[in-house]
């Protein structure tokens, strides 16, 4: 479908985001079912920002998706904002609703996705995620937000894994298992785990060779999920797979978060499928490596 008069658009904010594989993967499905919508990138200094959602706004851009460093900043243009969005205090996508801007986060909803496509809905289970960096934080979040029955995090420093621990405390009136990523810390908490998630950099491209969790650990009956996508098959899924558990790669977290932008925005569900596998070929173009 050629770019016309008539052509809408979902767009994606953030600085920078010449790196993003959003346009990639929105327009190979957009382009599959032939509906005159597009997706763009767009490079947004945070001085520029107010211009740029009121802009879009007066453009008549469906809605925008926000990438750093502008997830919070957006929230003052809110004039509602989902739950997720507000136990995060940040959004990332604007949906511009007749003259309301609605925040929605839907940051973390791809690993429940990812998890349920697998056949471990997370409602339930028992959660083990490694790391508490920005990822760790909204991963533990969401799957206590999700139901799940039992959330441990373990982190290299300890100190961040206790403030995201009372932070969900205050916040949801949960509480959450914490613990230092040590060898002993590990082998206790795989356990009890069923899924184990990788929440740190570790393992990924070029550090491939990398994983946080000793292979010795790993059960056939663990799930193992990265939310690091290069390599696909990273070395903690790699071990995994090798002792007989499940894997779920880090493409799936990219792909829900712009299945739900499209969804909201557009109202209806591009094939994750082809989101997946365009994903895929970005990732093969780019480093040759995933
Ligand atoms: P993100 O926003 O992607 O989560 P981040 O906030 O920089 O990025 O967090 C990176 C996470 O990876 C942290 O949990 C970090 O542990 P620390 O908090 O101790 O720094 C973890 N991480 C990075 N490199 C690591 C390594 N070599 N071993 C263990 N954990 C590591």
């Amino acid at each position: 479908m050629p770019i016309n008069a008539a052509t809408r658009y979902i767009a994606l904010i953030g600085d920078p985001v010449e790196h993003s594989m959003t346009p990639v993967l929105q327009n190979a499905a957009l382009d599959e079912l032939g509906v005159n919508l597009r997706n763009v990138a767009f490079r947004v200094a945070p001085d520029q920002l107010r211009e740029a959602v009121y802009g879009a706004r007066a453009l008549g851009i469906l809605g925008l998706m926000v990438t750093i460093p502008h997830k919070e900043a957006v929230m003052e243009f809110c004039d509602e904002v989902d739950r997720f969005g507000e136990l995060m205090g940040a959004v990332n996508l604007l949906h511009f609703s007749g003259t309301s801007i609605v925040g929605y986060n839907t940051d973390g909803y791809g690993a429940s996705q990812s998890l349920a496509d697998a056949g471990i809905p997370v409602k339930g289970s028992r959660i083990l995620v490694i790391g508490a960096g920005g990822a760790g934080r909204c991963l533990a979040h969401r799957f206590c937000l999700d139901g799940a029955a039992q959330v441990a995090l373990l982190n290299r420093t300890v100190s961040r894994a206790e403030a995201i621990r009372d932070e969900i405390r205050t916040k949801q009136g949960k509480t959450i298992h914490i613990g230092p990523l040590t060898p002993e810390g590990l082998e206790t908490a795989m356990q009890t785990a069923q899924v184990v998630v990788n929440a740190t950099s570790v393992g990924m491209y070029p550090h491939t060779d990398s994983s946080p969790v000793p292979a010795h650990l790993w059960r056939p009956d663990h799930i193992a999920f990265d939310i690091v996508y290069n390599p696909l098959e990273t070395r903690f899924l790699a071990d995994a797979r090798k002792a007989g558990a499940v894997t779920v790669d880090g493409v799936g977290m990219l792909v829900y978060t712009n299945e739900k932008a499209i969804e909201i925005c557009a109202g209806f569900h591009p094939s994750i499928d082809t989101m997946r596998e365009a994903c895929i070929q970005a990732l093969h173009a780019s480093t040759g490596q995933a």
